[in-house]
């Protein structure tokens, strides 16, 4: 009887679906209602020490849309981290452990370079009882001042370093969530392993310009007549997210083979097929946010059916059994250059019956097949 059921970095998922970082994650109540809904886990949203400094604008999303079906396919945000207080967190997230004890609960966190306040909130998060952390090296709009999200994991030497002093501090399994903002994901990818952390988390969202508006010729989302470029999200981001998370598949592989490192996909996934393609690729677990803000929490259940007959069809029983089995299809162009000419090569000698394996040879057309290869 096939299962979603996975283990990963020692934490027990019903299934490999997590609510990733955003609103669907956004205080207790909803995060109880993915549980209720049956997702396997929920990061919550970003949190900080001081949220005093996280002042959010509105409008602050911008999306795109098919012109025939009006579906959504873009969507830009320059939400920050939350803006509620950590006191308020540090409550919901006990509450949340007493309510949902099995559950898995994963705490998003950002601070500035400072080792002291990295430390802090690791340790009182902690204490709440969640059962492991993402850190946030990768918000691409907010905060870049205080050399927070995406300002800090677009310089692996500090990422390392912060890495290290989270891994100091954390009891918990740690995921260290890279930007999408660098030319070699695999280098940061490498900085948060080396440090220690048990598993990474990618994407987040790419930094982007949605639209100008025509009429105004203001760009969007328009906030008193200015903007700020955001992050962009949704299917629209699928095939550039798998790209990258083959990329922390392989570097995981290649570098750090048989330590149990763990990947979370992340990137316009909407489906169970969707989800396929990302453990196909190497995904442990995948991750869900813009899609939640479409379809809603109940998602879920069509997305656990979809996989399931995915796996039912190539007689999966678990996700281990096609976790990464894609990455060896991948080479060089070089390579499939050499591979056609020798394809082609293949054919044409089929074509003119010539043998080119021991195995080729036929008792029927046995003396065309010895003219065949005298005329070559
Ligand atoms: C409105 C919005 C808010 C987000 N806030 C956070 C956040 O607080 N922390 C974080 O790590 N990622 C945040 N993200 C990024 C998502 O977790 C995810 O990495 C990204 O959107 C790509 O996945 P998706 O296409 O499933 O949304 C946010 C995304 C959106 C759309």
């Amino acid at each position: 009887m096939a299962t979603l059921e996975t283990t990963v970095n020692g934490l027990k998922l019903p299934n490999p679906f997590i609510i990733g970082s955003g609103p669907p994650g956004t205080n207790a109540n909803v995060i109880g209602k993915a549980f209720d809904e049956g997702w396997g886990g929920v990061v919550a949203k970003t949190i900080s020490l001081d949220s005093s400094k996280v002042i959010n604008v509105a409008p602050r999303y911008a999306r795109l849309k098919t012109e025939k079906s009006g579906e959504i396919f873009g969507w830009q945000n320059i939400e920050l981290i939350s803006d509620r207080p950590f006191a308020v967190w540090i409550d919901e997230f006990k509450q949340l452990k007493d309510k949902y004890a099995d559950k898995i609960v994963i705490a998003s966190i950002m601070e500035e370079y400072n080792k002291d306040a990295w430390i802090e909130i690791v340790e009182k998060t902690q204490a709440t009882g969640i059962d492991a952390f993402e850190l946030n090296f990768s918000c691409p709009h907010g905060l870049p001042e205080r050399k927070m999200g995406a300002a800090m994991g677009q310089d692996c030497g500090i990422m390392e370093e912060v890495c290290r002093w989270v891994m100091s501090a954390a009891k918990v399994p740690v995921w260290a969530k890279l930007t999408p903002n660098v030319t070699h994901i695999q280098d940061g990818c490498e900085a948060a392993l080396r440090a220690g952390c048990q598993g990474v988390s990618a994407i987040n969202t790419i930094l982007c310009v949605t639209a100008v508006n025509l009429d105004t010729l203001r760009p969007e989302p328009t906030v008193e007549g200015y903007t700020t470029p955001g992050g962009y999200s949704c299917t629209a981001v699928r095939p550039i997210a798998l790209r990258m998370v083959k990329e922390c598949a392989e570097t995981i592989r290649d570098k750090f083979p048989n330590q149990g490192r763990s990947l979370s996909a992340i990137g316009g996934v909407e489906s169970g097929a969707d989800a396929a393609q990302f453990i196909l690729l190497g995904g442990d677990t995948v991750q869900v946010c813009t899609g939640v803000m479409k379809y809603g929490y109940d998602m879920v259940k069509r997305m656990k059916d979809e996989l399931l007959s995915f796996m039912a069809r190539h007689n999966f029983e678990t996700i281990e059994q096609f976790k990464g089995h894609s990455l060896q299809y991948f080479t060089t162009h070089a390579d499939l250059v050499k591979r056609q000419a020798e394809a082609k090569a293949a054919a044409k000698a089929r074509v003119k019956g010539m043998v080119t394996k021991d195995s080729d040879w036929q008792g029927e057309n046995f003396t065309k097949q010895s003219d065949a290869l005298a005329r070559g």
